[in-house]
């Protein structure tokens, strides 16, 4: 995925930019994702299984670059500055011929960042890319007890069409459904 990098306004009015990452942004991507994963437990992971060593680094910049480098897949960020503050993932939703039609979608945006619309901008963006690069669904999971994100993803059109039951145990042993939900583009 590449377009030229834009400015955009946040509700408080903060100017911030929003571009499409590559391999050079490998580190900060991973310091942005422990950062959401530890802030809560709506992420796929915990905080701690965010790897930061040169290992995981290496691992991450090849991931970056094959996203990059494909027109129908990639990472979009909005930037405060140099910092990675919020991020949209969309890639392929299978791996074969008989699925090029459906995407999937990531969101997170840093807590301190919350309730500024910038999930709402990342949405907005992932969905041009989408139906530019001719997708024709977008697909998600989202727990059920994230009530924000539902929201989100119900004013941007999305639908729920599944839920998984107790998807997340949680360490404390808590267990949280998946909602799946889709969008027709
Ligand atoms: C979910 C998340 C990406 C939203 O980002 P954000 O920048 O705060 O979102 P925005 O400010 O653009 O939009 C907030 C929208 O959430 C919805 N929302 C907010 N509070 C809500 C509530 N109490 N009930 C229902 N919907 C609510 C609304 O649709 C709202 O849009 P509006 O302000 O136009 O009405 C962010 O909270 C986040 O990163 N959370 C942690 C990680 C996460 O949960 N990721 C999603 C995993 S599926």
């Amino acid at each position: 995925m590449y377009f030229e990098p834009e400015k955009i306004t946040s509700k408080s009015g903060r100017e911030l930019k929003i571009a499409p990452i590559g391999p050079d942004h490998a580190e900060q991507f991973l310091d942005f994702m422990r950062q959401v994963s530890e802030d809560t437990h709506f992420m796929s992971r915990y905080g701690d299984e965010v790897g930061l060593t040169d290992k995981d680094i290496t691992i991450e910049k090849k991931r970056q670059k094959e996203l990059f480098e494909d027109e129908r897949q990639g990472m979009i960020s909005i930037f405060d500055g140099e910092r990675i503050i919020g991020n949209i993932a969309v890639r392929n939703a299978g791996k074969g011929r008989k699925t090029t039609h459906r995407c999937s979608v990531g969101l997170a945006v840093r807590k301190e960042y919350h309730g500024e619309g910038l999930g709402t901008i990342l949405m907005e963006y992932a969905i041009k890319f989408a139906k530019s690069a001719g997708y024709q669904y977008m697909e998600l999971g989202v727990l059920s007890d994230n009530i924000k994100a539902q929201g989100l993803y119900q004013k941007m059109g999305f639908v729920e069409w599944g839920r998984l039951p107790e998807a997340f145990i949680l360490d404390d042993g808590t267990r949280i459904d998946e909602i799946t939900m889709y969008k027709k583009l």
